[in-house]
């Protein structure tokens, strides 16, 4: 069976106030558009068509990469005159599945129940029971409980609108039939629109089957069109995801404050998540792995063993077994730490590697550095990586010690086992095993006394 999606995504989203489409808007930083494209990406022998129309650029443009038919809809005149713009892409036998752009959280197996009512003389439309209908088409059945077709709200009597059954507007039937009947659809409504839901009766009137399946949560077939839904659908995905982590044994202190806004690729086992973490793109997480509050970490990979203490920033990491970073480190991308290292509080740390067992525990500067392994560097080190045009590297040769407050100003290698005093500014390289430092000598003047107050 080959399959066709459309997914309908030309409408404006006024609701939003917002100067950008509203199928580009983010649930777990990824376009409302993008979540309903990567469900259809699922379905075997698939094909995806998406009917834009507002903010036409802007929409390609930020989904270039997206494997799918683009339709333009110039004026946007209904869910039916959306559909047939595709009509000429719609081969007879194919199975059209219909989707909207804007509900995001509609479930493959949802999708796949919906398919499998399609046949040669069926319609499947997906359906949901709301305590409160209002807004949506509502399904009309007859005495039999056959469905006979959907009235929109404003077309609506008063006694259909207490109907709780409503259109989901997400239904699939063969090419040839939903061609057809779209090519006979008129606008004469309260609307003055074509809407695609009007082919219902007119199938009906085939004798063609309409067959309705419910989503498992009614969640699934929520659509955005204002900031209080985008934000609801995004603690319901949240939600889901945390429930998901926990299954696969990771402690969660919180899940209502946890934000997975991506993947994780590889997930170890007794893996603790403080609060308010964010975990962002691609991560690996190995075993025994402890993230402190406050803390947020970007396409990192952290092995076995890793604490990482509250209120870190961490992004394009890797870190090696047994390591701690933190509290209140920020790991700028592009660091390499191997196993057991330490970074401590107020540390930033770029474009570097750290070999295993070294430490860079307090208030230091680390960028463009190579560092052995068995380093301490002391307090309020800084490597001056920048003179303003270029950058240069810094070399900490296995087994250095850097006292406290040094400026290590690059291009500079500090040798095998070498330490550097207190205070230094090291501006030339500085040999294995040496003592080197760079100070003002210390002077004690004898008979000086403070000042003290004048009386007036
Ligand atoms: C539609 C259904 C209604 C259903 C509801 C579910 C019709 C006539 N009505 O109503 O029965 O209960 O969805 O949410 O189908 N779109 C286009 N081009 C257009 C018009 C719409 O691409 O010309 C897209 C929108 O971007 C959106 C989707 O189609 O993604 C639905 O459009 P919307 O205006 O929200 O439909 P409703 O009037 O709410
Ligand atoms: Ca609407």
């Amino acid at each position: 069976m080959k399959i066709t999606t459309i997914i309908l995504a030309a409408g404006k989203g006024t609701r939003m106030r917002s100067d950008r489409p509203k199928i580009l808007h983010k649930i777990a930083n990824r376009s409302l558009l993008q979540h309903v494209y990567d469900m259809s990406c699922e379905l075997e022998n698939n094909s995806i068509k998406i009917v834009y129309g507002h903010g036409a650029e802007l929409v390609r443009d930020t989904l270039k990469d997206l494997d799918v038919s683009w339709i333009e809809q110039k004026q946007q005149l209904g869910t039916g005159h959306a559909v047939l713009q595709v009509n000429d892409q719609v081969s007879d036998t194919d199975t059209v599945l219909i989707l909207y752009g804007d509900v995001p959280l509609l479930k493959l197996s949802t999708v796949k129940l919906l398919i499998s009512n399609v046949n040669d003389e069926s319609l499947a439309l997906l359906t949901v029971n709301l305590q409160n209908p209002k807004g949506y088409g509502r399904i009309i059945r007859n005495a039999l409980g056959h469905v006979i077709k959907i009235v929109e709200e404003r077309d609506a009597s008063n006694g259909e609108r207490l109907i709780n059954e409503v259109n989901t507007g997400i239904m699939a039937v063969k090419g040839d039939k939903l061609k057809k009947w779209l090519g006979r659809l008129s606008n004469i409504n309260a609307q003055g629109e074509y809407y695609l839901t009007d082919i219902i009766e007119m199938a009906v009137a085939e004798q063609v089957a309409i067959v309705t399946s419910q989503p498992e949560t009614e969640d699934e077939v929520l659509g955005v069109n204002d900031r209080l839904q985008l934000s609801y659908l995004e603690r319901v995905y949240q939600m889901e995801q945390a429930n998901e982590l926990m299954e696969q044994g990771v402690t969660l202190k919180d899940p209502l404050r946890f934000d997975l806004r991506g993947t994780i690729e590889s997930l170890g086992q007794d893996i603790e998540i403080d609060i308010n973490v964010i975990l962002e793109g691609k991560n690996s997480i190995g075993n025994n792995v402890k993230i402190g509050a406050n803390t947020h970490i970007k396409n990192s990979t952290i092995g076995n063993n890793v604490e990482i203490l509250a209120n870190c920033i961490i992004e394009d990491a890797v870190i090696g077994q047994g390591s701690r970073i933190g509290p209140f480190a920020r790991l700028r991308p592009g660091n390499v730490l191997a196993n057991n290292v330490h970074i401590g509080n107020f540390v930033e740390i770029k474009n570097s590697s750290v070999a295993e067992g070294s430490k860079i525990n307090h208030l230091s500067y680390i960028g463009d550095t190579t560092v052995g392994s068995k380093v301490n560097i002391g307090a309020g080190t800084i490597t001056c990586n920048y003179d303003g045009v270029n950058k240069f590297r810094t070399i900490i040769e296995d087994g250095a010690f850097i006292g406290s407050d040094t400026q290590l100003v690059a291009p500079v290698t500090i040798g095998k086992n070498a330490t550097i005093g207190a205070g230094s500014t090291i501006t030339r390289d500085s040999p294995e095993d040496q003592l080197t430092l760079s100070r003002v000598g210390q002077v004690s003047v004898t008979g000086w006394q403070r000042p003290v107050k004048q009386e007036k």
